[in-house]
């Protein structure tokens, strides 16, 4: 048979076996039940101590990025302008409560850079693995990245998610996605996804949303919290209406150039992936100096190995966590993939299963 029909074939062979890889990982609606219950039964607790405090999830249990068993993210935003709480404190008092009135296992962390509490709650025929669980304080920029993440996601949901999830399994089965042992945060992979579907890929896959001018004009104050800018077009509808890509590779073949762009392509010393706005340079965000202090166990404050901005929090290295040996070991993982997915052109699951392993 003609190669070119062989690799036809393959492609779409791989983009089969990406949806079939990924579906049976999705959480069960048993799962989100049972998460929703528990978030409900914390929330109550939390406004016996403060009525108006609401607790909302974020992350992946929202983004429409979870996977099965995946931790649960939480935040406490008090809406009371008159309620003067401080979140180290109150991450102390909601701890002292929780360890009183359930069985979950409390860790309060209020002495964090942003104060947390991580639960525990035990494994159950509903919950097999249980639930870890993050609760902060006020971190409304968390619930409007997450809202960005879930905006691009509803454009091409088969695309993207599909890509982002494989991404997301592959990651921890090649254990990259560590930011505490020196590699890269699921919110950094998603946001590199994006990027090369919103920027790198011509013609592109997704319009860039921080770009698209809104219906009606905004002041100021309206896109503007706790003084970043938080503007994207959310309005699902229109985008649905009015926006279609006219890129139409299939998912298979955007997975493939993905691994190959991060392999050869991307220039890991001198830019900056910026979802808001493309490639950008180190130096002009001033993310040149490299302190790469301490062992590995230690969380690095300035380390600009590799760098990806945050779409809001624009002063901000999302991939902060990534040490020297970490990048290599990614940009390793990522040669990989492109071996793995370029010289085994026969069947795709093979190919997957060989992936992640
Ligand atoms: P899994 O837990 O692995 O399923 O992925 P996740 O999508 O929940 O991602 P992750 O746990 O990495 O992050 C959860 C959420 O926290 C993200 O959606 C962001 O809202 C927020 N977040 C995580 N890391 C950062 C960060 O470095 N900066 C900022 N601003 N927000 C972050
Ligand atoms: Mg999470």
């Amino acid at each position: 048979m003609h190669p070119g029909v062989l690799h036809r074939r393959f492609l779409n062979d791989l983009s089969s076996s990406l949806f079939s890889f990924v579906l049976p990982l999705l959480p069960t609606n048993e799962e989100l039940h049972v998460k929703e219950e528990v978030r409900g039964l914390i929330e109550k607790l939390i406004k016996t101590i403060e009525p108006s405090a609401r607790l909302l999830s974020f992350g992946s249990s929202c983004n429409s990025f979870g996977l099965r068993n995946s931790d649960m993210d939480l935040v406490v935003l008090i809406d009371d302008s008159e309620a003067n709480i401080e979140p180290s404190h109150f991450v102390a008092m909601i701890a002292d409560l929780l360890e009183r009135e359930t069985n979950f296992d409390v860790k309060p962390l209020p002495k964090a850079r942003i104060p947390i509490l991580k639960l525990n709650l035990k494994a159950s025929t509903a919950l097999p693995f249980g639930i870890a669980c993050d609760i902060g304080i006020e971190n409304r920029l968390a619930i409007e990245n997450t809202r960005l993440l879930l905006t691009y996601a509803t454009i091409d949901p088969a695309r993207v998610r599909t890509l982002v999830l494989f991404l997301k399994v592959w990651a921890k089965r090649r254990r990259i996605n560590s930011p505490y042992r020196g590699t890269l945060s699921s919110y950094g992979f998603t946001l590199m996804v994006l990027y090369y579907l919103v920027h790198v890929k011509q013609p592109p896959v997704l319009p860039n949303l921080q770009r698209i001018a809104p219906l009606r004009p905004m002041t100021e104050d309206q896109y503007t919290l706790e003084g970043k800018n938080v503007y994207f077009f959310d309005d699902v509808e229109t985008l649905r209406n009015e926006w279609s890509s006219i890129n139409f590779e299939s998912v298979g073949e955007l997975l493939i150039d993905f691994f190959r762009y991060f392999s050869h392509d991307f220039q890991f010393n001198n830019s900056v992936l910026s979802l808001r706005a493309g490639q950008l340079t180190k130096e002009s965000k001033g993310w040149v100096n490299d302190i790469d202090v301490g062992g590995v166990n230690e969380m690095a404050r300035d380390r600009n190995r590799l760098c990806i901005e945050d779409p809001f929090e624009t002063t901000y290295n999302v991939a902060r966590t990534v040490t020297k040996d970490g990048l290599y070991t990614i940009r390793g993982e990522f040669m990989r993939a492109t071996r793995i997915l370029t010289q085994r052109p026969d069947r795709a699951v093979l190919a997957l299963a060989e992936l992640c392993r």
